[in-house]
């Protein structure tokens, strides 16, 4: 038999490959987006509850020998962990591994950045929905210019590409969307604007400001020519490209034209929970297996068994109500 007819593959009811693990290094932040935690939140998993590198490592290589290629480490705001470069520099080493990314808000990402990339993460994408300070701080209550200063040092750390995501909210940020075009250009940054989505109740309240993407893209395309173009990445985002530029822009519309049929993705959190799909609560508990001394082949066993489990779906039109967890629970 060739390599090829014995390599082991994570294949859903649905027929989908499951190949990127979007990993939850904690469920704190240093932010408190208003679409995303309540400000008093403080309900944090305990430490003691916390996978740590070694059980992270083992879940994430079982995930690789059953043809996981892609990790994209995520929060809450992954920069709080205080172990991350030690973490990351251990996946890096993953032979199978080859997309090793990471989602960040940016506010420590000035001193992170160049050990991060020294560390082996490969592409960084970073949160940012206004460009105006006093806004920055109403959406957000933290401060724009650490989220500038990060994105300069990721540029001159070499990281690229560079992802901006920006939620796009109506009566808040949506009259921002060209200065964002034009920021992202100047910098060589490439910009994805997203649907709001009802995650917990902070998520479904901001739902009133919720705007299909369709009508940012027509509003962008009164000024630019767009042509469909595409990007490395293993997300749902759709590219266009701004003609005559290598400026990229993309569309990840969750409610509008969701992109489930194509779901590549599982969700690792940082208390060894694997969650099947962002808008569902299908779940399966890894650490308790891991802390009772579970075999390695027991492990793959066991994310094989979890994958069975994964939904067609999300239903986020349909039962607005039904995931209570917020986004920072499982990264996005
Ligand atoms: P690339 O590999 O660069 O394509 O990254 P990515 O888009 O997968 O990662 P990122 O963390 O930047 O994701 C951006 C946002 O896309 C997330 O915060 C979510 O809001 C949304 N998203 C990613 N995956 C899913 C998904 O499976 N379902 C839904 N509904 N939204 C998703
Ligand atoms: N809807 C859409 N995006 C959200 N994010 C957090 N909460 C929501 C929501 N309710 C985004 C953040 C960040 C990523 C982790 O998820 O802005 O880009
Ligand atoms: Fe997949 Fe669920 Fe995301 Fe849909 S919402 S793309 S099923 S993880």
């Amino acid at each position: 038999m060739t390599k090829e007819h014995t390599q082991k593959k994570l294949i859903d009811r649905f027929g989908r490959q499951v190949e990127y693990v979007r990993l939850s290094v904690t469920d704190r932040c240093d932010l408190r987006c208003f679409y995303c935690m309540p400000k008093s939140h403080k309900e944090f998993q305990a430490p003691a509850h916390w996978l740590d590198t070694g059980e992270i490592e083992r879940v994430i290589r079982a995930f690789t020998t059953l043809g996981t290629r892609r990790v994209r480490i995520t929060g809450g705001e992954p920069l709080t962990r205080h172990d991350l470069t030690g973490l990351v520099q251990r996946l890096a080493a993953l032979p199978m591994l080859e997309d090793l990314s990471l989602s960040t808000n940016a506010i420590r990402l000035e001193k992170f950045a160049t050990p991060l990339r020294q560390a082996g993460i490969q592409r960084i994408n970073v949160s940012l929905d206004t460009l105006d300070a006093v806004k920055f701080k109403q959406i957000t209550q933290g401060k724009l210019d650490k989220v500038i200063r990060g994105l300069m040092a990721a540029k001159e750390a070499g990281f690229q590409p560079i992802k901006i995501n920006m939620v796009v909210m109506q009566g808040i940020n949506d009259h921002e969307v060209l200065e964002m075009v034009d920021f992202c250009a100047e910098h060589g940054f490439t910009l994805r604007f997203i649907e709001t989505m009802p995650m917990g109740e902070t998520g479904r309240n901001a739902q009133n400001h919720y705007i299909s993407l369709h009508r940012i893209k027509a509003r962008l395309a009164r000024r630019y020519t767009l042509i469909p173009d595409i990007m490395p990445g293993g997300g749902p985002a759709r590219y266009v490209r701004i003609t005559g530029t290598d400026t990229k822009i993309g569309f990840i519309t969750p409610i509008s034209q969701h992109f489930c049929d194509t779901c590549n993705r599982v969700r690792l959190s940082v208390d060894g929970t694997l969650y099947m799909c962002l808008g569902q609560n299908h779940r399966f508990a890894l650490r308790p297996l891991l802390r009772q001394g579970i075999s390695d082949e027991a492990l793959q066993q066991a994310i094989t068994q979890a994958i069975d489990l994964k939904p067609e779906r999300h239903e986020f039109t349909e039962k607005p109500s039904q995931v209570v967890r917020f986004m920072s629970m499982t990264g996005g």
